[in-house]
């Protein structure tokens, strides 16, 4: 299965290098296209797949295609790759917003499949929630979604409704533990912390609780009646996000990216 990887940013770049990285492709078999002469020359110099600068030289060879340009190149690219495109190919977009059937109508093909993935792909940690058009055949998914795997974990979603929503959750959702993290972080400075400690505290407390909550079926819910006792210290802090209704603002804001993610899809 000979893949190609066309754009090679922060997403396109980690999904060749998890690609490069797995058992699942050999050299020969992962091929880049990007049309930045500086890209072009740093991956050469890093010489971990063999980079092309035009894509007469790549894209009639390829059995998969991964499309990682930003959304607003698509259609420019698209009109590019048209000519030299055929119906067994498969193309995986990592695109945020752009629909199967604007795949399907820009390129003349079938077979499609749309992936949400996130950042944390860049240190294998990533998840990606992905769907496919009808004409995508079994095997071609399991494929795909090994591919995918490379960079983290998938799931598979019904159809491009759960892709939005998958924004709002994973897509979008390392920037609210960021958000959470730098609040964290300004209290600690704030009470005399370094930044050193205080990274140390934070960080090790979101890595703590994330793997408590990995290895174990209880529920946050659970966690957080474990840690926070009567009039203790952890209830007075639950009790200040209660009143203020952290709660529910989070997920406002998981529902803003949701509602973005649909907006964007309806005004390409
Ligand atoms: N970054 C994330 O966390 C994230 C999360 C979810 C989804 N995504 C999706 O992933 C896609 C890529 O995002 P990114 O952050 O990786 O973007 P990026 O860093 O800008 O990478 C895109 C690369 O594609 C190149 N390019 C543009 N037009 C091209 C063309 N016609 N042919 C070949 N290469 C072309 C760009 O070159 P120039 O810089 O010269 O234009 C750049 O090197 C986006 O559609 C985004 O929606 C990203």
């Amino acid at each position: 299965m000979k893949t190609l990887v066309i754009g090679a940013g922060n997403m396109g770049l980690t999904y060749a290098e998890g690609m490069a990285q797995s058992a699942m492709l050999n050299r020969r078999n992962l091929m880049v296209f990007d049309k930045s002469a500086d890209v072009i020359a740093r991956l050469r110099d890093l010489d971990h797949f063999d980079v092309y600068e035009s894509l007469e030289d790549c894209l009639p060879q390829a059995d998969m295609v991964f499309v990682a340009v930003k959304p607003y190149h698509c259609e420019d690219l698209f009109e590019e790759m048209k000519p030299m495109v055929n119906k067994e190919q498969i193309f995986v977009s990592l695109m945020a917003g752009v629909t199967i059937g604007k795949i399907q109508d820009g390129l003349n093909v079938k077979k499609v499949v749309r992936a949400m993935p996130n950042l944390p792909a860049q240190v294998g940690k990533g998840v990606t929630s992905y769907t496919e058009s009808k004409e995508v055949s079994r095997v071609e998914l399991l494929m795909v979604r090994n591919l995918l795997d490379t960079t983290g974990e998938s799931i598979h979603v019904e159809n491009e409704n759960y892709i939005d929503a998958s924004t709002g959750i994973s897509g979008s959702g390392p920037a609210y533990v960021f958000y959470f993290m730098n609040s964290m972080l300004e209290a600690a400075r704030k009470m005399g912390f370094s930044k050193n400690d205080s990274k140390v505290l934070v960080s090790q407390t979101f890595e703590g609780a994330v793997e408590l909550f990995n290895r174990n079926d209880l529920s946050p819910g659970t966690w957080m009646d474990r840690v926070a006792s009567k009039g203790g210290t952890t209830r007075a802090a639950l009790d200040s996000m209660d009143d203020n209704n952290v709660k529910d603002l989070i997920k406002d804001a998981a529902y803003a990216a949701f509602d973005r993610a649909v907006e964007l899809g309806e005004e390409k």
